[in-house]
């Protein structure tokens, strides 16, 4: 017994002198040396030499798991960009990203390992609507924080701290009042109109919200006809195959509506291929959304009529919830919609009013694309 204190005793004694060295060796290190622990505040002597050593040992970084949608297409490499950058080691984060591509049991089963893991906070792009609420109350249970962002779910909002994204009913409503004005102002206002549309991934609520939009405007004009509407899956490849087989099928197309940029330009290159014209002096008038810096170029070239952005530029913001919630704040909102513009080869940009906010058309030029960041 006698043998078993002294052994405490003389580990204590050891531990005491290592961490005094260890503040005496901390505390040679440059004021000015960058990183993590490093503090160049003047207020730093007040602190005891405790607190002096705690303040000196590196930050612990916030683990954040990120599971991506896929690569599918312009807008989503850019929102990968963006998310590399907002949760770099720099500002603080270790980041574990899966990209599931496109594959929602892959989502589930990342949101599992990070749980598992365990990360601190998990933020998620949502490839469909469905399938989250079983995985979303085990991360709520095991206390980690989910973010949303770009794409909404079905899911009791008690499993998700906050959704940052878009409004993509109110991108088909625009798209939709844009072709009715532009019909009108070419004094085609009351004639037959065909129309096809490209689907993004059904079930994806970019998917769903742009089609209930632009429905709402089919609604709204008798003389529109819907010819067909088939999934491009948001991708190029997909956009052009679904293009090829309506060409085949439909000897007159009006309209072909977009539900992305690689799509439109798979469907521009279908056309070109069939030899069709499309485009400000084509007979195909071609409306497209996201407003990538590919699908502005393709605007400014006149062969993509109206372009409605979706900003990719989620990720900074979810890093900056998680700022918060670190600091013991929580976002007073569920919901946040990101800024979104609207493009059009028109010199002479419309205004359009949905829900009574206005949204004027921007006209794309050179100087518009050399600035554009995605
Ligand atoms: O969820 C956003 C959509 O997904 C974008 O329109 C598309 O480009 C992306 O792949």
């Amino acid at each position: 017994m006698i043998q078993k204190r002294y052994v405490h005793a003389v580990v204590l004694f050891l531990s005491v002198c290592f961490f005094v060295c260890s503040v005496c060796v901390i505390k040679t290190v440059p004021d000015d040396m960058d990183g993590f622990g490093a503090q160049e505040d003047a207020s730093f002597d007040h602190l005891t030499v405790a607190e002096q050593a705690l303040a000196l040992l590196p930050k612990k970084l916030i683990k954040v798991g990120f599971v991506q949608v896929g690569h599918e297409s312009d807008w989503r490499i850019a929102a990968t960009k963006s998310c590399k950058e907002a949760f770099s080691e720099e500002n603080g984060y270790e980041l574990y990203f899966v990209d599931a591509d496109n594959d929602p049991k892959v989502q589930v089963e990342a949101v599992r390992s990070f749980i598992k893991e365990p990360v601190d906070y998990i933020v998620i792009d949502p490839i469909l609507t469905t399938g989250w609420t079983a995985v979303l109350k085990e991360a709520y249970h095991a206390h980690i924080p989910v973010i949303l962002l770009d794409r909404t779910i079905d899911c009791k909002e008690q499993y998700y701290a906050a959704w940052f994204g878009s409004d993509f009913v109110r991108e088909g409503e625009l798209a939709g009042q844009w072709l009715q004005n532009y019909l009108n102002r070419q004094d085609r206002g009351a004639q037959e109109i065909h129309i096809v549309t490209i689907n993004g991934t059904q079930g994806a609520s970019a998917q769903l919200g742009r089609t209930e939009g632009f429905a709402r405007y089919l609604g709204k004009n008798d003389n529109w006809k819907l010819l067909a509407q088939d999934c491009g899956d948001f991708t190029e490849s997909g956009g052009k195959a679904v293009m090829e087989a309506y060409l085949k099928t439909y000897s007159k197309i009006d309209v072909v509506v977009c539900q992305n940029d690689n799509e439109a330009l798979g469907a521009c290159a279908a056309m070109d291929e069939a030899d069709i014209s499309y485009g400000v002096d084509g007979d195909v008038i071609v409306i497209s959304f996201d407003a990538t810096k590919a699908g502005l170029q393709a605007v400014l070239e006149g062969k993509i009529n109206a372009d409605f952005e979706c900003n990719p530029l989620s990720p900074p913001y979810a890093a900056e919830a998680i700022r918060r919630m670190e600091a013991g704040e929580q976002p007073e909102k569920k919901h946040y919609y990101l800024p979104e513009e609207c493009f059009a080869a028109e010199e002479d940009p419309m205004v359009l009013m949905v829900n009574f906010e206005s949204e004027r058309m921007i006209t794309v030029t050179e100087e518009l694309l050399d600035d554009r960041e995605y």
